[in-house]
């Protein structure tokens, strides 16, 4: 299956992805996951993304679509992929439903996300991600078992850079004016879940898993 995962920052995308992987033996494709490998490893791709992740900004098209591209056309993702945090525009998903159409294959479903504003800078603010395998935490409502230790991998837990208010409110200004209109996109296509994250991540898991069925 091909699984797309939308939602404003912080609706909770990487932590169902990593749920849903870990449950499914499915595997994640998170965009800005690798945009930040690239930016540890120190490579130009990571150095060009971070001018525009530090803004809250969308990094380009031309950057973007190919890096998930060839990043799903990799062996280990030949049966499918939890796709998070991509597509993010339509050009995007254009680009994805063009590239699957070639290997005659298709987006199965795409799972929305829905969450308030409150919400999302209550769990930013709050957020911890593993520095090795990227899970994320929240200090108070999701928190690892061991302060500071992932629980999957044991890495360093950290905060990310762009999680200050002033560029989390332009990334939700950034996801209403480009990611949001992708909704009806997937909606017309007939592949649309909604999926209201409350409750905690096992009840949002509970839910997008019997939206799957
Ligand atoms: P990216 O890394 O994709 O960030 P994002 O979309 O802003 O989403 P987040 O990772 O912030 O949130 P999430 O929905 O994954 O929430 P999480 O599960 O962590 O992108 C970063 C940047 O990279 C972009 O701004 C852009 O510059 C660039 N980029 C990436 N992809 C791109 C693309 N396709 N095109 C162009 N540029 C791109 O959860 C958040 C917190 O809430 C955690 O603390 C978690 O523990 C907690 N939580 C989760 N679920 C629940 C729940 N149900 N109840 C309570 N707490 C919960």
């Amino acid at each position: 299956m091909y699984i797309v995962l939308l939602g404003a920052p912080g609706a909770g995308k990487g932590t169902q992805a990593v749920m849903l992987a870990d449950k499914k033996k499915m595997v994640q494709v998170a965009s800005g996951d690798l945009f930040r490998k690239a930016l540890q490893e120190q490579t130009e791709l990571g150095k060009k993304a971070k001018v525009f992740m530090d803004k809250g900004q969308l990094v380009p098209n031309e950057i973007t679509i190919q890096m998930v591209l060839e990043r799903l056309s990799a062996p280990d993702v030949k049966a499918g992929a939890i796709l998070d945090g991509f597509p993010r525009n339509i050009e995007q998903a254009k680009a994805l439903d063009k590239a699957l159409k070639e290997k005659s294959r298709a987006i199965d479903k795409a799972i929305n996300i829905k969450v308030s504003e409150e919400e999302v800078l209550k769990r930013l603010s709050g957020r911890w991600v593993c520095r090795n395998c990227q899970t994320p935490y929240h200090e108070t409502d999701n928190a690892p078992k061991v302060k500071g230790v992932c629980d999957r991998c044991g890495g360093q837990l950290y905060q990310r850079d762009d999680d200050k208010p002033e560029t989390i409110k332009n990334r939700l200004q950034v996801y209403m004016k480009e990611t949001a209109p992708l909704i009806e996109y997937y909606k017309k296509a007939g592949k649309l879940v909604e999926v209201v994250s409350e409750g905690g991540p096992e009840n949002v898991n509970k839910k997008i898993i019997a939206a799957l069925r």
